[in-house]
């Protein structure tokens, strides 16, 4: 049994990430092929011909099509034989390539993992900052060599901020205000209310105001592996609550971890923010800055693995402080316990 959720959509890749030219991504242990077609819709295969199994991703475009470079099969962009290795050779069209169905959707390009009747547009997670009005949105991926769910166990517990990124978006005020988890259905929030603190550098920056604001973080996480975080800070006084918050500069952090496989994953970040919207250099200067603080989290991540894989007499401990995770965790299990339920009564 794998440790994710399967009959969900996850992130594949940002839309530019996916041109003309196959490109070679691992989702949940599945090595897949993609590209787009000339009408840009992109196609995702096994990255396996159906002959040798030389990756497809090693192929040459012909139309829409791919042509494996070993022996020359052509496979269609529905994953169907259209020209055996020799020229005058009958086609079998019963040789395919497997075939999964993708959607485009906030910038991201979604692959469904599961059974393909299923797959409903509908059910890709609502991150609705990423193309709402008055919002703007960019952001980056990491390959980071950890179970995805530490990655969100991350995400849910921002003291970490405190000491990993002390340079930066830490401040000692993260570790006094106590944290508030709420659960409803699957969607966990962790939620910090930090009323007269110093602007950390950053947030007076982007309120063009030093001194004393009232700071928020919300944490959301909803199936099958997003965090969204709501941050920002408003000045004193202007009424700003953790229910309503739209007084100063509010930013919400996008993540989505799709895991590669069991022990790595693949990190898509970004912030939608709705403050200097049409600034394009600030956009590019925050997405340097947030790769920079997210890069300290791949570090740590990546060496807790490590630690965890070298100490198989040890387990991870929960404090207070872990409680969204712990709760994310959870929502994690019942969904694969359900699922794992439904594929036992259909045998
Ligand atoms: S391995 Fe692809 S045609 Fe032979
Ligand atoms: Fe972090």
């Amino acid at each position: 049994m794998t440790n994710w959720v399967e009959n969900a959509w996850y992130v594949a890749s940002w839309d530019a990430g996916i041109d003309t030219v196959p490109v070679a991504h691992t989702i949940c242990n599945i090595p897949m092929v993609f590209y787009r077609t000339l009408d840009r819709s992109v196609v995702a295969m096994r990255d396996a011909c159906p002959h040798r199994m030389l990756p497809l991703s090693k192929g040459i475009r012909e139309g829409d099509s791919i042509r494996c470079s070993y022996h020359g099969l052509k496979i269609g962009p529905d994953g169907v034989a259209q020209e055996m290795p020799l020229k005058n050779e009958r086609v079998n069209t019963r040789i395919c390539a497997e075939t999964f169905v993708t959607h485009e959707r906030y910038r991201f390009v979604w692959v469904w993992i599961g059974d393909k009747e299923k797959a409903d547009p509908a059910l890709i997670p609502d991150l609705w900052p990423c193309e709402a009005e008055g919002w703007t949105f960019d952001g980056g991926r990491y390959h980071v060599a950890c179970d995805y769910r530490l990655m969100i166990d991350n995400l849910m517990d921002l003291t970490h901020e405190t000491y990993v990124h002390s340079g930066s978006i830490g401040q000692e005020e993260i570790l006094e205000a106590p944290i508030e988890c709420l659960v409803e259905d699957d969607t966990v929030y962790i939620r910090r209310w930090m009323p007269g603190v110093e602007a950390p550098p950053f947030w007076a920056a982007a309120l063009k105001q030093r001194g004393t604001v009232d700071r928020w973080q919300i944490c959301q996480f909803n199936l099958p592996a997003s965090v969204m975080i709501d941050v920002g800070v408003a000045p004193l006084g202007s009424g700003a609550t953790i229910d309503k918050h739209d007084q100063g500069v509010r930013g919400i952090v996008i993540d989505f971890m799709t895991p590669e496989t069991e022990e790595t994953h693949h990190y898509f970040w970004g912030m939608a923010r709705n403050f200097e919207t049409h600034d394009a250099g600030f956009t590019a200067r925050f997405k340097q800055q947030q790769g920079q603080v997210f890069a300290e989290d791949k570090d740590v991540l990546e060496a807790q693995q490590k630690a965890i894989n070298a100490n198989p007499g040890m387990r991870l401990n929960a404090y207070s402080i872990d409680q969204g995770g712990v709760r994310a965790r959870q929502a994690i299990n019942r969904a694969i316990k359900a699922q794992s339920a439904v594929e036992g009564q259909a045998v």
